[in-house]
């Protein structure tokens, strides 16, 4: 299961990449936003990262008008490693060496098609472990320290 939710400013985004899912046979789940009507990226990106830290989804998809406060608000949840891109070698990167469980999007910033392909990919490539691993069990040691 894969979550996905938008701000006002990635709402249209959202509905493309739920289309690409749907027709592609992922299943989703959509947290909103449902309107263009102005709302708080942060209450979005809460509920995708809740959903994936706790395993009810397996990993989440953000959009709000440049991807920066999906990604700042999802990685305040322990366990998220949400990643901002905008290119296809992060997109694929992140999956391989960061393990990222969730990616974020800037609806104002990348283009409809270049934005399915980066979705495309994160879903498609698995983490590759190794010592990849030992940098991640930094970052969750850091979470359990008072930084
Ligand atoms: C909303 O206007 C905009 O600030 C939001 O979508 C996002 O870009 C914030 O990072």
């Amino acid at each position: 299961m894969i979550a996905i939710a938008s701000d006002h400013g990635g709402f249209k985004l959202k509905g493309a990449i739920i289309k690409f899912l749907a027709e592609n046979g992922y299943e989703y789940k959509d947290f909103g936003t449902n309107s263009t009507e102005s709302c708080d990226y942060a209450d979005f990106a809460k509920a995708v990262a809740l959903s994936v830290k706790s395993g009810e989804c397996e990993k989440g998809i953000l959009v709000c008008g440049t991807g920066i406060g999906m990604s700042l608000a999802a990685n305040k949840v322990k366990g998220i490693r949400a990643a901002l891109c905008g290119d296809y070698f992060s997109a694929k990167y992140t999956r391989l060496h960061n393990d990222s469980n969730i990616i974020c999007l800037g609806e104002r910033v990348t283009g409809e098609g270049l934005a399915l392909e980066l979705v495309d990919v994160f879903l498609k490539t698995e983490f590759e472990g190794g010592r990849h691993a030992l940098r991640i069990e930094k970052i969750a040691k850091m979470e359990q320290q008072d930084l």
